[in-house]
């Protein structure tokens, strides 16, 4: 089972769409093991886009995500990495497929809606820095035998 670090961006959870976006997760079968709703930090915010910080974009990303609260979320499931950037779609909404919630939901790149890890190694250092280990149940969801074979 893997995991994966999700969270809905300051305009997701602004415009009302948490409970959308937690559903889609849901109704896909993946499990969720970790959320908080939480103000982040600009040394948070800068860690986790530690990969951009030479971008044009990166102040203004980071201004973006510590602007308004976000939801930290980590899911599990089999291949949920590559799985839940499928469900989110390309990073720019304008051609993000319909049926992702990008493609669904958002107009321009830097209002794109959520984040996930996008790769397995990524997910373990995000949930790291975003969660401590109590902070995160490992349980056995009663569906399990009729998602899996
Ligand atoms: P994320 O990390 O947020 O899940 O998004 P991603 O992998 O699809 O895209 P990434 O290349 O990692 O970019 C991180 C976030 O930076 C903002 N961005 N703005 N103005 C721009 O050209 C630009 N490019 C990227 C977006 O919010 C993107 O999600
Ligand atoms: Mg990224």
């Amino acid at each position: 089972m893997e995991r994966t670090f999700i969270m809905i961006k300051p305009d997701g959870v602004q415009r009302g769409l948490v409970g959308d976006v937690i559903g889609r997760f849901e109704r896909k079968g993946f499990t969720l093991v970790g959320m908080k709703l939480m103000a982040v930090s600009r040394e948070l915010a800068e860690k986790h886009y530690d990969v951009h910080k030479d971008k044009p974009f990166f102040g203004g990303l980071v201004d973006f995500i510590t602007s308004s609260p976000v939801v930290a979320m980590v899911w599990e499931g089999d291949s949920v990495v590559a799985s839940a950037r499928t469900l989110i779609g390309a990073t720019n909404p304008i051609s993000s497929a319909p049926g992702t919630i990008r493609g669904d939901f958002g107009i321009t790149i830097g209002r794109n809606l959520i984040h996930g890890s996008d790769a397995v190694e990524t997910a373990q250092r995000e949930i790291a820095l975003w969660f401590h280990e109590a902070e995160l149940a490992s349980w056995a969801p009663a569906t399990k035998d009729w998602l899996y074979e």
